[in-house]
């Protein structure tokens, strides 16, 4: 049955357009180069552990990455990113992503984007998969967070 005709699956998108969230870039150092992807499924699990979750779809390429003790940069992106946020959700495939924004290389040479709002260096510590995705619990092992307070936010489709 498709979303369109589905009612529940209807009521849900339009429940999710109404979800206001920050935009990430998570990132890793893959085998053939950097790669990245937008994600707003980033939630703060725990202080203790410092830890945080990111879901991500299993058929994107940033899934590869994904394994015990890997390690994993998350970028929160500042308001004047959007074209960065584009080109990680699709706009332009990776490595060639890394070309949008002004990248660095963070401890195990993770991919960090210069002026986000904070980058996180993690460490992953639990997979789970669910459904199209996998729910990945990650250690957080060091931090920068950058002076104002200024996020990227999507909401019903667009950027705020
Ligand atoms: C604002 C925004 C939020 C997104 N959030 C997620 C997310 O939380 N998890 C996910 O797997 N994909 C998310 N996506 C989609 C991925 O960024 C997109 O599918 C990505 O380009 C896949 O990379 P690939 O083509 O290299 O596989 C989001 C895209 C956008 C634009």
């Amino acid at each position: 049955m498709s979303i369109v005709e589905d009612p529940l699956l209807c009521g849900f998108r339009a429940a999710m357009r109404r979800l206001a969230s920050s935009v990430a870039i998570v990132a890793a150092r893959g085998e053939a180069g950097p790669v990245g992807i937008a994600a707003t499924s980033i939630t703060s699990l725990t202080m203790d552990p410092p830890s945080i979750l990111v879901c991500v779809n299993r058929a994107s390429s940033l899934h590869a990455c994904l394994a015990i003790d890997a390690p994993l940069s998350i970028n929160l992106l500042s308001r004047d990113q959007v074209e960065v946020s584009a080109a990680f959700g699709g706009g332009v495939q990776n490595p060639q992503r890394f070309e949008v924004g002004l990248w660095g290389n963070g401890e195990y040479r993770l991919p960090m984007l210069k002026d986000a709002q904070a980058n996180l260096c993690c460490v992953v510590d639990r997979l789970v998969e669910y459904g199209t995705h996998t729910i990945v619990i990650a250690q957080v092992e060091s931090v920068a967070c950058c002076n104002a307070v200024n996020p990227l936010i999507y909401q019903d489709g667009v950027y705020l």
